[in-house]
């Protein structure tokens, strides 16, 4: 099971077990992470599971669909080159010890 970490804004880490074949956003509202509003569920149809990945690990993770990219539009926080919906990115184990940064705000 790979290891996931959200880091805040202040720079404190949470480290999360997140299962194979579920979302970003799911591992992180079972963990409690912080930041992570998720109002829609993970239909991509909200933008409050903003998280920002590093540039160098977006090479490990599929690219956002345009569905996706409409939403990154709408996103509260600055977006930013690794800006992503926690809900699109499935968990692999790729992201093993991944750090996934939580913007600022979500609203
Ligand atoms: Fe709503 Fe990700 S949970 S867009």
């Amino acid at each position: 099971m790979p290891e996931l970490i959200f880091r805040q804004p202040d720079g404190s880490t949470q480290l999360v077990s997140a299962e194979n074949g579920s979302s970003v956003m799911q591992a992180a509202i079972r963990a409690n992470v912080r930041g992570i509003e998720a109002e829609c569920g993970g239909a991509c149809a909200c933008a409050t599971c903003h998280v920002y990945i590093a540039p160098s690990d977006l090479l490990l993770i599929p690219a956002a669909k345009e569905e996706e990219e409409d939403m990154l539009d709408g996103v509260c926080a600055e977006r930013r080159e690794g800006s992503r919906l926690a809900c699109q990115i499935t968990v692999t184990d790729a992201l093993g010890d991944m750090i996934i940064d939580i913007p600022d705000r979500q609203y």
